[in-house]
């Protein structure tokens, strides 16, 4: 069998909503991100990696992804990954195109099932790395993703994609990796498309709760947690943000031996694999709403 390329690495994500300017303040001064670059409708904040930047924010009617970005190590890498999305007949939007976010670079777009916008982009300048900043966010770790049509979202993320299944939570959700983090992008099935949350990886656990401690200073305490993960083993901490989305301080995220792991069905019935510390409990009904989110609608063809 051919072994399939996937992506290199999660670089960032942006979302879209609404009024996005007035939420700049929130990411900076509570969250720990650091502006990178404003535009006429868009934000850019960059974390404490030499990524140009790990999140953004697109002003648009519709509250929802505007794009997950993965990158590429090289353009032959970029290429073939190209090539194998549309020999798979994955849903490509054009070809390989100078990037205009931050650090630049080339890529290309993707709709995955439920026709949201993936990008892969290789070249892109780095930034110097500031280095581990207590409580400031490194990098994103993962994008959880509520899909009504949990096997064509599996089979599309493995076998066009090359992601690797790290472990499963009952028949709720899949853990999908292209790198040593445990997941980059996992599964949720829900009656519908919408992002379930974004986690914002710390640099320790002391980062970690020190950045809750700031969040609870500035009037939030967290919507969910502090409680570790069962899959993953990452401790977390889930707020709402000023949009409405669910965002996740995360850090001690599970590193997967590529030669050696097995992925495990994680039972739903046993309190303690849900929650090892047995801190959190489980989230609230409301909580559970805010996760499920409102409805993407995603990108059209073409
Ligand atoms: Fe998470």
């Amino acid at each position: 069998m051919v072994k399939l390329l996937s992506p290199d690495y999660l670089a960032n994500v942006t979302m879209r909503a609404p009024g996005i300017k007035a939420t700049q303040r929130f990411y900076e001064a509570n969250w720990g991100l650091v502006l990178a670059e404003e535009t006429a409708d868009s934000l850019y904040f960059r974390g404490t990696s030499a990524e140009p930047f790990i999140y953004g924010l697109r002003e648009d009617s519709t509250f929802g992804l505007d794009a997950v970005t993965f990158h590429v190590a090289d353009l032959a890498r970029l290429e073939a990954l190209h090539r194998q999305l549309s020999e798979t007949g994955v849903r490509l939007q054009g070809p390989l195109l100078a990037q205009t976010t931050p650090g630049g670079g080339i890529g290309f777009s993707a709709l995955d099932p439920d026709h949201r916008r993936l990008r892969f982009v290789t070249g892109v300048t780095p930034r110097p790395a500031a280095g581990d900043e207590v409580a400031r966010p490194r990098k994103i770790t993962h994008v959880v993703l509520n899909s009504a049509r949990g096997d064509d979202f599996v089979a599309f993320y493995t076998s066009c994609l090359g992601f690797r299944i790290s472990d499963y939570s009952a028949e709720q959700m899949v853990f999908l990796r292209c790198a040593s983090d445990h997941h980059a992008i996992a599964l949720n099935r829900s009656p519908y498309a919408s992002v379930n949350h974004v986690a914002f990886e710390m640099p320790g656990i002391d980062s970690f709760m020190r950045g809750i401690g700031r969040m609870k200073t500035l009037g939030q305490a967290p919507a969910w947690g502090p409680g570790r993960h069962g899959p993953g083993n990452n401790p977390f901490a889930y707020f709402v943000s000023p949009s409405g989305f669910v965002i996740e301080f995360t850090t001690e995220v599970q590193q997967i031996d590529e030669a050696h792991h097995q992925p495990q069905v994680w039972p739903r019935d046993v309190p303690e694999k849900l929650d090892v510390w047995m801190t959190a409990g489980p989230p609230t009904p409301a909580m559970r709403a805010v996760m499920q989110g409102r409805p993407d609608p995603g990108f059209p063809e073409g």
